[in-house]
């Protein structure tokens, strides 16, 4: 007799505010099918961020809900916020108070956000059809724990004459650089080769160490890598006029996130981009722990009417199996499930082209049938 031993993953599962429970629940679905045919059973628990957070804690980020993650491999974020939030202070505000204490507890210095378009849906980009006819496939690696989003000092005061002046504070360190470089050199190896790495090495000092740890690195890791170097304010311009120029785009924080909201508009649908934030050292399982959210927002105006796009969800479950647990078959067999999904024709309102759209439900089914 064959036994066959059971691989259980653990995750915490943060649906938020706005569709985000209801393409949780699409994606939890998909991944219990998924460990009935790839051997692995899912456990877990879902737990409160973000403006619920705030509603039934008086935190976006409740303590229970941070002691829940700290005993998991892996989170799989919904998407938090919503216009119910939008009069509290900034720093207060759902994303920003979830999000970013959420990234620092678990030094999640790693994001990456794959910018794919289907063929197919080549009409939702904003981009010329000749420019994006073969699709678009460019991942952006982005450092997420450094930069102007934390460095210190960091605050606002009342000068003698009355005016106000506020700080923030760009630093980075070569430790820093090295690490987020390593992980950009193993994706680049498992796609083109290529790297190109965004800075303004022609104004700031962060820019300039930025560049010269980024070659030292490559030169070290894996001088095959096709490395070039590009001032963000060229990229930004190249990424519009020829986004496959690009393989993998490494970059800073702040960079990183004006880049990949453009990445992210040209590639048509924000409803299907997944993308996972990756932590140092290994979690129980030997790979690291990740938090993994679809790109898109909460979408009020849609929330709780089933018509919400589960896509970029499911997509991000298939990431958190390919790098917080290893399970790289699983993953391809979801990402492949969706590929034929869009290949069928079904559209949520999101990516229809005039053709009838469908609903959560109907993309949902659609999904798990193609799950072998
Ligand atoms: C993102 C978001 C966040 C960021 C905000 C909500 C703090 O824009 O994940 O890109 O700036 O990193
Ligand atoms: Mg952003």
């Amino acid at each position: 007799m064959e036994v066959f031993l059971m691989n259980t993953i653990r995750f915490t599962n943060l649906p938020g505010d706005g569709i985000g429970p209801e393409v949780m629940s699409t994606a939890l679905k998909v991944l219990e099918k998924t460990g009935k045919a790839y051997n692995f059973i899912c456990e877990t628990a879902d737990h409160d961020v973000g403006g619920i957070g705030i509603d039934n804690h008086g935190e976006a980020l409740p303590s229970s809900t941070l002691e829940a993650c700290q005993s998991v491999d892996a989170i799989l974020f919904g998407s938090v916020g919503g216009p119910k939030w939008e009069s509290l202070p900034p720093k207060d505000q759902p994303e920003r108070a979830a999000l970013l204490p959420l990234r620092k507890a678990f030094e999640l210095f790693a994001n990456l956000r794959p910018g794919n378009l289907f063929p197919e849906l080549a009409d939702l980009s904003p981009l010329r059809s000749d420019v994006v006819s073969n699709g678009i496939d460019v991942l952006c690696v982005r450092e997420l724990t450094g930069g102007i989003y934390f460095g210190q000092p960091k605050s606002t005061r009342t000068l003698e004459d009355g005016q106000k002046e506020a700080i923030d504070t760009m630093i980075y360190r070569t430790g820093e650089i090295e690490r987020i470089t390593e992980i950009a050199v193993k994706a680049a190896a498992l796609r083109g080769n290529k790297i190109c790495s965004v800075d303004k090495a022609n104004v700031l000092e962060t820019s300039v160490l930025w560049r010269q740890t980024v070659s030292e690195c490559i030169n070290r890791l894996d001088p095959s890598i096709e490395l070039s170097h590009m001032y963000v304010d060229n990229a930004a311009m190249q990424l519009v006029r020829d986004p496959n120029q690009f393989d993998v785009l490494l970059t800073e924080n702040m960079f990183g996130d004006i880049l990949s909201d453009e990445l992210a508009v040209i590639c048509g649908s924000l409803g299907m981009l997944a993308s996972a934030s990756l932590g140092t050292g290994t979690n129980s399982s030997g790979h690291p722990f990740g938090l993994y959210e679809p790109a898109g927002g909460t979408a009020p105006d849609i929330a709780g009417k089933g018509l919400a796009n589960p896509c970029a969800q499911v997509l991000s479950s298939a990431l958190m199996l390919r790098y917080s647990f290893g399970l790289e078959d699983a993953a391809l067999a979801i990402e492949n499930a969706v590929k034929e999904t869009i290949r069928s024709g079904l559209r949520t309102g999101d990516i229809s082209q005039g053709e009838p759209s469908v609903g959560t439900a109907e993309m949902e089914e659609a999904i798990l049938s193609r799950i072998a």
